[in-house]
């Protein structure tokens, strides 16, 4: 039984795409100024490929320009960076994303911290995640935004609360935690070595689940009333045949004990493509030396 209220990622990413459109039809406005984001695949990846076209769908909807550079599998590591800063000088493009994983051969850091840290709308590179860890105005990582955004919705001031998040990956864990440090709540990042993660689980106020594991949290690791946001997705076979979708939580046991919870789908998986639009939209005010949007 769900006793959960149910936080909604597809609606608050509609709320925060309508948002990041009215910004970009005030930057049109005010500087002639269309924003761009450019994003680059390597290779044919399936899920990378549906990512792809999501993004530059979402991209159009909120009126800014799409640019799509597809690169085969075998490319070198130096037409890849050859392309960066082909990008990095282009006045048209704000924000430039590199879909990942890249096939093995190519250096993922090396090419990351090639972007321009002002056009790095994954917020990934390094002198982002730096000035996110030092408290400076830097462009953050869109899903840990997203998993922030969404448990506001549940309870508008996090100050005090104990947070655990689950998984320390640089995409989502150890920026989410940055983000809540920032929101004053007390962190505790727990990972595949922690001892008694169920324990430690149980403490938590506010639990970030990323670790990669299908279900690995259960309805009797919460605490009653907590706030779940579920970052994981996993496809599955039900039992009627048909494939489905869970997170890294036991989503029913999860509701009938938690105060507010995440759904997968419908989660924090719409919220990365809003904020990564969110981010181009700050990029390019940024660009135009215009302070930041309220959005
Ligand atoms: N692959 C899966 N998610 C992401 C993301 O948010 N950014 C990039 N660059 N690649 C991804």
């Amino acid at each position: 039984m769900t006793k959960a209220e149910i936080i909604s990622g597809t609606e608050t990413a509609k709320e925060v795409r309508a948002a990041v459109a009215g910004g970009v039809a005030a930057l049109k406005e005010a500087k002639n100024v269309t924003p761009g984001l450019a994003v680059v695949l390597v290779g044919a990846d399936p899920a990378s490929e549906v990512y792809v076209k999501n993004k530059a769908r979402q991209t159009v909807e909120v009126g800014m320009n799409s640019y799509e550079h597809r690169l085969d599998e075998t490319v070198s590591e130096v037409t890849l960076l050859t392309l960066i800063d082909q990008l990095n000088r282009d006045e048209t493009v704000h924000g430039i994303l590199v879909q990942l994983p890249l096939p093995a051969h190519i250096d993922d850091h090396k090419v990351i911290n090639a972007i321009l840290p002002e056009k790095d709308v994954d917020g990934f590179h390094a002198i982002n995640a730096g000035r996110l860890a030092t408290g400076q105005s830097a462009l953050v990582a869109c899903t840990p935004v997203g998993c922030v955004i969404l448990a506001k919705k549940a309870k508008s001031d996090l100050s005090g609360l104990d947070a655990v998040v689950i998984g320390r990956s640089n995409i989502v864990g150890k920026p989410v935690a940055q983000l809540l440090l920032q929101e004053n709540c007390t962190v505790t990042i727990a990972h595949s070595r922690s001892k008694n993660l169920p324990d430690i689980v149980r403490r938590a106020d506010l639990v970030v689940a990323a670790a990669g594991q299908k279900e690995m949290v259960k309805g009797d690791w919460i605490k009653p009333g907590a706030i779940v946001i579920d970052v994981g997705i996993h496809r599955i076979t039900k039992e009627n045949g048909k494939s489905g979708l869970v997170g890294d939580v036991a989503f029913d046991e999860a509701a009938a004990i938690a105060g507010a919870i995440t759904p997968v789908p419908g989660g924090v998986g719409p919220m990365t493509i809003a904020c990564l639009l969110r981010n181009t939209l700050l990029a390019c005010y940024r660009a135009n030396g215009l302070a930041d949007p309220v959005i």
